[in-house]
Parts: structure tokens; sequence; C-alpha cells
């Protein structure tokens, strides 16, 4: 048996759809567009590719969107400055301060300072603590992606034995709740996890955020299972001659074609998780806009 490819691409491109859509009304409504504030300190290539991949996305369905890209050498009083003059600033919905931060600002400092009502990452405390609750908040993107990625396949969780390997309050955590509100039977593993692969193959849903690439092998994964990939790792191509050959790729944290072969469901990456993220950040973004302005 080979597996049901879930295409992220395709799914977040409907999700963006009805967020253009909902925009509009929103627009027509009060005036005004809603707004999305995204923060980035420091050079980081990669968290320089997401960030100005959100602001481009956002402009995309109407959201205005706007990076900020401050020195790596921003002080932190700066940098809580910043975010305190956005929390007050009425056409601003969501803020996003893009993770990680240099080491020399405290990410606890900042994630907390973000208005919960403004927080689309969903990682203020307040929202977390909403989650783990079950009650309505401001969740996770790639949490609400991956969901979106299982309901797309056609899924009930109730009952089914559901593994989040990786305790991350950005992704592990929060999913294990989302899948627990569905009623499914969750077991969180971390690298401290006596014998990984066995406690695995009893999951019929694996979800792997664990940032270690293809670290889930075939024979961890249970027939049938779907298998829901959050890892996005650059690792290094065999030298090739050729002057316009490609030297990385990425992959995730599962051996995808080992694991196709026995997954019912599996989300390649890249195109599976990865651009469910930001349309879930669009969507949160009108979410927290529609949800203020109600008040
Ligand atoms: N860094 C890696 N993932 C994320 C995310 O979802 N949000 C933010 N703000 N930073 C990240």
């Amino acid at each position: 048996m080979s597996a049901i490819i879930l295409d992220g691409k395709k799914l977040a491109e409907s999700v963006r759809a009805e967020v253009r859509e909902g925009v509009s009304k929103f627009v027509a409504e009060h005036g005004r567009a809603p707004g999305l504030e995204v923060v980035l300190v420091g050079e980081d290539p990669a968290s320089q590719v997401y960030t100005r991949n959100k602001e481009k996305a956002s402009l995309e369905v109407g959201i205005r969107g706007k990076l900020h890209s401050l020195p790596a050498d921003t002080s932190e009083a700066a940098l809580l400055e910043l975010l305190g003059r956005l929390n007050a600033d009425d056409t601003v919905d969501g803020i996003l301060v893009q993770l990680p931060l240099p080491k020399h600002i405290s990410e606890q400092k900042v994630l907390d300072l973000v208005l919960p009502a403004k927080d689309v990452d969903g990682f203020h405390p307040v929202n977390a603590g909403l989650l783990a609750s079950g009650r309505p908040g401001l969740v996770p993107c790639t949490p609400r992606g991956c969901m979106k990625l299982i309901a797309s396949s056609g899924t009930k969780l109730l009952g089914l034995r559901a593994v989040v390997v990786g305790r991350s309050n950005i992704v592990g955590k929060p999913i294990a709740q989302l899948l627990l509100a569905e009623h499914a039977t969750v077991t969180i593993a971390h690298s401290r996890t006596k014998d990984l692969p066995a406690l695995c193959r009893e999951a019929d849903v694996l979800i792997a955020a664990v940032g270690k690439a293809e670290m889930i092998r075939g024979d961890w994964v249970k027939e049938g299972a779907i298998v829901i990939d959050v890892g996005i790792n650059r690792v290094d191509l065999p030298p090739n001659s050729a002057p316009d050959a490609k030297k990385t790729k990425l992959v995730g944290d599962v051996a995808f074609d080992e694991a196709k072969a026995r997954a019912g469901a599996i989300t390649p990456v890249p195109g599976g998780v990865g651009p469910m993220t930001i349309a879930c950040l669009l969507e949160n973004t009108l979410l927290a806009a529609s949800a203020r302005l109600a008040r």
C-alpha cells in the first residue's frame, strides 16, 4: 500500500481564498484592512525568508502586512518599546515576533508583552492557558495547520491513539491539546522517551516535531497511520560537479520514502505543513481583527 499524500500547498490555497473573502467583508464593514505587524530581530537567513513570506502572503489576501526588520544588536528595551507602541495602535490587529531572538533578549519578556488579543502566534501564556483549558483563544498556527491537514484526510480522531514526538511550546504541546480536544488518546514523546520506535508504532496518528532530519524511520510507522511531518531540515547533498547542482535540500523529521510505504496518509516536506502555517497565520489575523472589533 502507498500512502495518500496530504497536499498542504493546495489546502493552504483554499484557506487563503477563504481569508481573502473574509478580509473583503471586514474592509466593507470597518473601512480598513486587518493589520499584521511582523517583527524580526537579526539576520538569520531562514527567519528572513519566513518573515518576508509572511508579509507577502498578508498583502496577497488584502491584510495590511508590515515587516519590521531590526538589527541584531537591537536592545531588549527598544524591542519592548516597539511592541508597546504596536499594542497601543488600534489599527494593528496582529503582532508576531519571529523566533528565535538574539541571546541578549529575553524571549519570555517579549512574548509576555504582546497583548493576548493581538497574539496571532498564540504564544502568550494567556492563550496557551485558554487552549489547555479548552476555551476559545488564539491558537498557534502550525498546530492549527496540522489539524486541518488531518481533517482533510477524512479521519475522525475520536478514540484514536496519537503520538506527538516533540514537546515544544510552539508545536508539540499545543497540538497535543488540539488532538485531545478532538477526543484522541494523546502521548507526548521527547528525547528522553524510552523505546521511541515502539511507542510510535502504536500511533494511529503520528506527529513528528523534533527538528532532526529523517529521524523517524519507516519501520516506526504503524500500517495505515496518518503521519504529519512538521520538520523542516536543510541537509547537504552529496558533491556533484554540475555547475548548477543544488548543494542542499529540505527534508522532514520523517524518512518520507520509507514511511510512505506503510502510512495511510502522509505530509510531504516541502509542501505539507509549511504552507499551512502561513495560511493559518492569515486566518488568525482575521480572527483577531474581527474579535477585537466585536468587543
Ligand atoms: N519560529 C519558528 N516557528 C515560528 C512560529 O510559528 N512563529 C514565530 N514567531 N517564530 C517561529
